[in-house]
């Protein structure tokens, strides 16, 4: 699939769900580069195995991470970085892959935009019971640029707040091919996901990847 053949999918007006100001779901974006995307999340966890990271505070996290990039994020007792190395096998992490670059890319534009380029994909792996506790995103140099976020795999529901901890927030539910984009007045909302319940997915069976594309420095 070339850029301009997503960018005709990506023309469909009802598969856009706007989140407030800044924010977005694209449903369905992702499924254009399924086939390629799943590759080459299998090519990058060779590289760089998914593995549970420890917070600042000392407690195990219960999803397990990794990165495709110039820059990755980490998480250990001296605190949350990106870091151009991978801690645990001393290597740069995985170059992000071509169908990585055109999805992000190209879903930041249509949910307004244009111009973002990554340089880090955080790579999510959920299984059944793994959650993420709400959190802002707030370790990238520029916080105006937004952050691309792509679900595959079984579903999840989705928590997204406001700018404060204590705001009401929304639930979102996210299936295999959906995308959420979120900047400018909506970089800093508060997000997380709920514990995960038993499901299946055909190409990935009992998991959650949820790749997410910034630009960290
Ligand atoms: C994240 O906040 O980094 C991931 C969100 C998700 O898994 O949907
Ligand atoms: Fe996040």
């Amino acid at each position: 699939m070339t850029t301009a053949d997503l960018f005709a999918a990506s023309q469909t007006p009802r598969r856009d769900e706007p989140l407030g100001d800044g924010a977005m779901v694209l449903r369905g974006f992702a499924l254009a580069e399924e086939a390629p995307l799943l590759q080459a999340v299998a090519a990058i966890a060779a590289q760089a195995p998914f593995r549970h990271l420890v917070t600042p505070g000392g407690l195990r996290m219960s999803v397990a991470m990794t990165n495709a990039g110039p820059l990755g994020w980490v998480s250990d007792h001296r605190g949350y970085r990106y870091d151009p190395i991978d801690p645990d096998s001393g290597r740069p992490w995985p170059p992000l892959p071509p169908a990585f670059m055109r999805l992000a890319v190209a879903a930041a534009a249509r949910a307004g935009f244009p111009g973002f380029v990554p340089d880090a994909c955080l790579l999510n792996r959920y299984e059944p019971g793994s959650r993420l506790s709400l959190h802002q995103d707030r370790d990238e140099r520029d916080l105006g640029l937004p952050i691309v976020s792509v679900s595959l795999g079984i579903p999840a529901m989705f928590r997204f707040g406001g700018l404060r901890r204590t705001d009401p927030v929304q639930r979102v539910p996210l299936v295999h091919g959906d995308v959420v984009v979120w900047g400018g007045a909506a970089r800093l909302r508060f997000h997380g996901v709920l514990p995960l319940k038993p499901n299946h997915h055909e190409a990935l069976g009992e998991c959650r990847i949820n790749l997410t594309f910034r630009k960290a420095g």
